[in-house]
């Protein structure tokens, strides 16, 4: 995180106290890449969204960010990360723009580039989040916005708050990270939620495993880091290779939206599937996650298995955004 941005609250209530910075280093700080996050500050989001959770379990929602306002981007569809980014908003007693519904009833679809978008949501909103079909949008506009720009998802580049919850889920249901196998299955080489959680993985002691259709083998530059971090890895085609060994299997949908030649999606999208015989055969204390949505990856057979640890996944990105929104904010 290099570049600190002033933070002005739209409304300048009386009992909202002005920005502070906490120390947390995060303040006014734009969240656009995994590499942004060492273990110390992994730890420390980690730390605020248990407290989240307990407060949101506790009594629902606080004041922490009255008078703070979010403006909710999204150029790509979306369900989770939108909605836990305005929930997670509103449970802090914040305001969303949510310009989520489509940029085709924004001045978007009048030709308006991402810079001028931007640079126009900054004069209503102290922070951004941004979802865009093209790798580096999220950096352009945060070299743009004088507001702090948050990540949420660049094409088949990354979506490091999608990393977070992951990585908080697999903490939260194993104890640990450490130690741990971990098999991410399905379309490894357009998924921007693998490419997040390999990057962040690099910082534990992990096995990797790979297992997707050639053609959607992991980027050769991702692999490269892993190996230079010295895991161990390996890749394979074939699920039942790593089923019986696997503490976590993390499953992800073939990116169809991605695929030029829609002859080549048609061939891939139905190579795997997680059904109740695989899961008989997988370690009794292991999770199955997913980012969702699943288009046939898992059979909805497996979701009464204690196992399938997706839908509280879905749960943990609420309370990891409500910690990155407060961080950069400055209400830590
Ligand atoms: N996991 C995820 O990014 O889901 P959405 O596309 O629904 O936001």
């Amino acid at each position: 995180m290099s570049t600190l941005k002033t933070l002005t609250p739209l409304f300048n209530l009386d009992d909202v106290p002005a920005p502070r910075h906490t120390g947390n280093g995060f303040t006014g700080q734009d969240v656009i890449s995994v590499s942004q996050f060492d273990r110390p500050r992994l730890d420390y989001i980690f730390t605020r969204a248990r407290e989240m959770r307990a407060m949101v379990k506790r009594v629902g929602a606080s004041d922490l960010l009255k008078g703070f306002v979010l403006a909710c981007l999204f150029y790509e569809p979306s369900t989770r990360t939108s909605a836990s980014f305005i929930a997670a908003m509103e449970r802090l007693g914040g305001s969303v723009i949510p310009i989520t519904q489509g940029v085709q009833f924004s001045s978007v679809s009048k030709g308006e580039t991402l810079a001028d978008t931007v640079r126009t949501l900054e004069q209503y909103a102290d922070v951004i989040v941004l979802r865009h079909p093209e790798i580096g949008s999220a950096q352009l506009a945060a070299d743009y916005a004088s507001v702090p720009v948050i990540n949420a998802g660049d094409g088949a580049g990354e979506h490091p708050t999608q990393a977070l919850l992951d990585l908080f889920t697999i903490q939260d249901e194993l104890g640990t990270i450490d130690g741990l196998k971990i098999a991410m299955v399905g379309d490894l080489r357009y998924g921007r939620t693998v490419h997040s959680l390999t990057k962040l993985l690099l910082q534990y002691k992990v096995s990797l495993r790979f297992v997707s259709p050639e053609i959607l083998r992991l980027p050769l530059t991702i692999m490269n880091e892993v190996i230079d971090a010295g895991l161990d890895v390996r890749e394979t085609h074939d699920v039942a290779d790593v089923i019986e060994n696997a503490d976590v299997l993390y499953v992800t949908r073939v990116q169809k939206e991605r695929f030029s030649d829609l002859a080549q999606y048609e061939e891939v999208k139905d190579h795997y599937e997680i059904t109740p015989e695989l899961m008989a055969r997988a370690k009794q204390k292991m999770i199955v996650m997913h980012p969702l949505p699943r288009v046939g990856e898992i059979h909805y057979a497996v979701d009464a298995d204690p196992r399938a640890a997706y839908f509280r996944q879905v749960q943990n990105g609420m309370y990891i955004r409500m910690a990155l929104l407060a961080a950069v904010l400055g209400r830590a």
